[in-house]
């Protein structure tokens, strides 16, 4: 067995998986999410740690219950693979002491510094070196934003850490990062896989202050015999570097570099593109990112902040007793186009394409005889066009022809066949999904030579489908023309 966990924003999970990757046992554990001041959100680092060592004892008892139920020998688990949220700042300092909470992913703060940063590392250069621009969300600008607002906890950091290598440094006592997060940071070189030394002089920023980059499958470290006995895991227990949690979740289904036609679409709180390529070549403008994949090759994410989250947002407020398959039953009752209605889904601000975490959302073309059934359609296809702007400028750089769907919305046969359509690409709706924790252990497993590489590894992975082939649709092709119209149109009035 390997345990892949993956340290998320709501929550942990960890999975034990059998090296044939049937899941054998599975623990969640959550944490409270901070936000101090509004755009600011923060965790603890102590809570993830906690939560994290339940979930491994929770898993560790299930696994002792299988083996006294069946009366075998004890189930063997070799190795431990870490997954988790990308871009957060956990500081530490010289005794490896938290300095202050986490700034996580979703933090708006760092406005400011985004600005100092690309004043003196002109926005370009930026892009070419790192594969993106400088983005709020990063931890760079996060780490800017420490120095020049809390001088005095800058003054006393050691070491920063992307949470789930701080997890990591708990749990075996070593530092250091894997390339799939570290180039979320938003000074990784993409051309050789380390720390941009350039860019760091020019900020006046150590190299020291980040941890070592080593490959995504290595051993981090191995387990710390007082966790080990705490958790009922073996002392020394090879822990994996793992990977970012879109990364690893692309690892638990089978998206590598070496198959360049297949990507996912995910359909959570947010909405995610990710698209395999073999090589660093970035979106000159920034629209969409470019991060290390984990098997040395690279990808592009496109992201709506609000995707899933907009549905929820329209049932909360104007629905709280409806189900969502009674919203999509209403949807459907629409028809595509939702007779001329169009929804801008950026309640959360946007990402890909236009990187504005100020821009807000909007329903556009009302009329006395729409009704909820179109507003409804309009916030599903809203999502889709958002996601197919985001599409658009992958496939400026990588071919994809299929994406895995994912995600909670991805259940709905309805907005299937809208993303489908709107998309124009066939998706593949897998019939179990296991996300970034069944990824970790994939690479888990890789790391302590279970399976010879990741294409290897993927023959566990379960080939039970259901495709959904695109259908073309003129009223979508003129809906996407005037979609795209709007948030130039309105940028004068969202804000
Ligand atoms: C990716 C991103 C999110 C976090 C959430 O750029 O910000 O997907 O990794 O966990």
């Amino acid at each position: 067995l390997v345990i892949g966990l993956d340290l998320g924003t709501g929550g942990v999970r960890a999975i034990a998986v059998d090296l044939q990757g049937q899941i054998i046992a599975q623990a969640t554990s959550s944490y409270p999410l901070l936000t101090p001041q509004p755009g600011w959100t923060e965790q603890n680092p102590s809570d993830w740690v906690e939560a994290s060592l339940d979930a491994l004892s929770n898993v560790t008892q299930q696994l002792e219950g299988h083996r006294t139920m069946s009366g075998d020998k004890p189930l063997r688990v070799y190795a431990l693979g870490l997954s988790g949220q990308m871009h957060g700042m956990v500081p530490l300092d010289a005794d490896g002491n938290v300095i202050r909470p986490a700034i996580l992913w979703n933090d708006q703060r760092t406005g400011k510094a985004v600005e100092e940063i690309e004043a003196i590392v002109p926005r370009q250069e930026l892009i070419q070196r790192t594969g993106n621009p400088a983005i709020t969300g990063f931890q760079l600008p996060k780490l800017i934003w420490l120095r020049s607002e809390e001088p005095q906890a800058y003054a006393r950091l050691q070491q920063i850490l992307l949470p789930k290598d701080y997890l990591g440094y708990v749990l075996t006592g070593e530092r250091v990062t894997e390339p799939s997060d570290a180039s979320g940071v938003g000074c990784l070189n993409l051309a050789n896989r380390q720390w941009d030394t350039d860019i760091l002089n020019a900020l006046g920023i150590n190299v020291e202050l980040f941890p070592s980059v080593v490959e995504s499958t290595a051993i981090a470290g191995k387990l710390k015999p007082e966790i080990a006995s705490r958790v009922g895991l073996p002392a020394g227990l090879p822990v994996i570097a793992g990977g970012g949690d879109n990364a690893a979740a692309a690892i638990g289904l089978g998206i590598s570099s070496s198959n360049l036609n297949r990507g996912s679409l995910s359909i959570g709180t947010s909405g995610v593109i990710f698209a395999p390529c073999d090589r660093p070549i970035p979106d000159p403008e920034g629209r969409v990112h470019l991060f290390c994949h984990v098997d040395g090759g690279y990808h592009l994410l496109g992201v709506t902040l609000a995707a899933g989250g907009s549905l929820r947002w329209y049932r909360d407020t104007f629905a709280p007793h409806i189900a969502y398959t009674e919203l999509m039953d209403l949807a459907a009752r629409s028809q595509p186009g939702a007779r001329g209605v169009l929804f801008l889904p950026h309640l959360a601000g946007e990402r890909s394409p236009h990187l504005d975490p100020d821009t807000r959302g909007a329903w556009v073309n009302l009329s006395l005889a729409h009704t909820q059934a179109d507003l409804i359609r309009a916030v599903l296809e809203g999502v889709a066009f958002s996601l197919r702007e985001a599409l658009e400028v992958i496939t400026e750089i990588t071919p994809v022809h299929q994406l895995l769907a994912t995600g909670g919305g991805a259940r709905s046969s309805i907005w299937l066949q809208i993303l489908a359509d709107i998309l124009q690409t066939q998706l593949i709706a897998p019939s179990s999904e296991e996300g970034a924790a069944y990824g970790a252990a994939i690479l888990a497993m890789v790391g302590v030579g279970a399976y010879p590489n990741l294409e290897a590894a993927f023959a566990i992975l379960s080939q039970d489908s259901n495709t959904v082939q695109p259908q073309a649709n003129a009223v979508y092709e003129e809906g996407f023309k005037r979609y795209k119209l709007l948030y130039e149109a309105l940028k004068g009035v969202l804000r």
